[in-house]
């Protein structure tokens, strides 16, 4: 079993999500001598850490938007020196971070989407509607909107879908009119202001059930502030790109819509593309990729006792088997 050193700074406050079956789906491509992982999500490194220790040979480049993530995790991966490279970026840029760093192919890609731990805990960030702090939540707070521009500018209308698309937020239409209603008079400016409104929008019988009633709101709010599927979608094609045949690329996922458009993207390229109508299948057209996972795979119920932030992972793992 990999071990990561979660307990230590600057480490802690993250434990690696299904890091032993992470470990399983990539280290076939990991062995050989020059072979190159990029971690797009490197946060504070946990996967990375473990993978760097696993395989001694073992070169990789870091990325993450959050500027204070790559802080840590410069910090945690120092022991492994000119090993790791660091890249301040959107995962959806690893080709144009692997042509600045003079990578061609790569033999590893890791994409470990959402938040990580010290996001959702800083309370200043204004990720967490268990915290009072100013709407942000921008992952990258040198650049973009925040979530109050959100709340205080987007339309009824606009709020609605976006509640009911990324939150699946059953009662967006009530809570999208609460924020108006508020911002008629004066600005949403805090998380706790959101998430009292949030409650007080939504029928009484409902705010019994399911947890605090404003968690969905706060996913929704986080994915548009972030552009997150827009980017997730440009990303992945890109990246499976730079992986080498015999390459291999692992996904975890944190809600059915990254799932999805994770699922679209590797089976579609695992998929023979010739005609139906066409006898044989044509060269050309066939799969780019070998699925790893059957559907995609949870964590064990022990992990998500020890982690219950796991509980929601979702991986999916392919394998480069040509180049079209
Ligand atoms: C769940 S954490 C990764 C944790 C990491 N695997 C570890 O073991 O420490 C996800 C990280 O991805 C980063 N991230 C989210 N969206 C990103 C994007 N579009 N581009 C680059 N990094 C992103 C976040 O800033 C966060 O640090």
């Amino acid at each position: 079993m990999l071990m990561a050193d979660t307990g230590s700074e600057p480490g802690a406050g993250h434990t690696p999500v299904m890091l032993d079956r992470i470990a399983d789906l990539l280290s076939p491509a990991l062995t050989e001598p020059g072979a190159v992982l990029v971690d797009g999500t490197l946060g504070l490194g946990g996967h990375a850490a473990a993978l760097l220790e696993a395989h001694p040979r073992l070169h990789l480049v870091g990325v993450d938007r959050d500027p204070t993530a790559l802080e840590r995790s410069r910090a945690r991966l120092a022991p492994f020196g000119d090993r790791v490279e660091f890249a301040h970026a959107e995962y959806d840029e690893i080709p144009a971070v692997l042509d600045d760093l003079g990578h061609g192919e790569v033999q590893g890609v890791l994409l470990d989407l959402g938040v990580s731990s010290p996001q959702l805990d800083e309370a200043e960030r204004g990720f967490a509607y268990s915290h009072d702090a100013p709407l942000d939540m921008r992952m990258d707070r040198t650049q973009g909107r925040t979530a109050a521009d959100v709340v205080n500018t987007y339309s009824v209308a606009e709020l609605t879908r976006i509640l009911r698309e990324y939150g699946e937020e059953r009662f967006a239409g009530r809570i999208a009119q609460a924020i108006a209603r508020h911002r008629a008079a004066q600005p949403l400016e805090s998380t706790r202001v959101l998430a009292e409104l949030v409650r007080d929008a939504i029928p009484a019988a409902t705010r019994r059930t399911g947890g605090n009633p404003a968690k969905r709101t706060f996913q929704a709010l986080r994915i548009e502030v972030n552009a997150e599927l827009e980017i997730l979608a440009r990303a992945l094609p890109a990246a499976v790109e730079r992986v080498a045949v015999g390459g291999r690329i692992a996904v975890l996922s944190y809600h059915s819509l990254e799932d999805r458009i994770t699922k679209r993207t590797l089976t579609g390229l695992a998929t023979d593309t010739t005609p139906a109508d066409l006898p044989v299948p044509l060269p050309d057209h066939r799969p780019q990729l070998r699925l790893l996972t059957r559907g995609a795979e949870s964590p064990t119920d022990q992990e998500n006792r020890a982690n219950p932030r796991a509980a929601s992972a979702r991986l999916r793992a392919a394998e480069r088997i040509r180049r079209p």
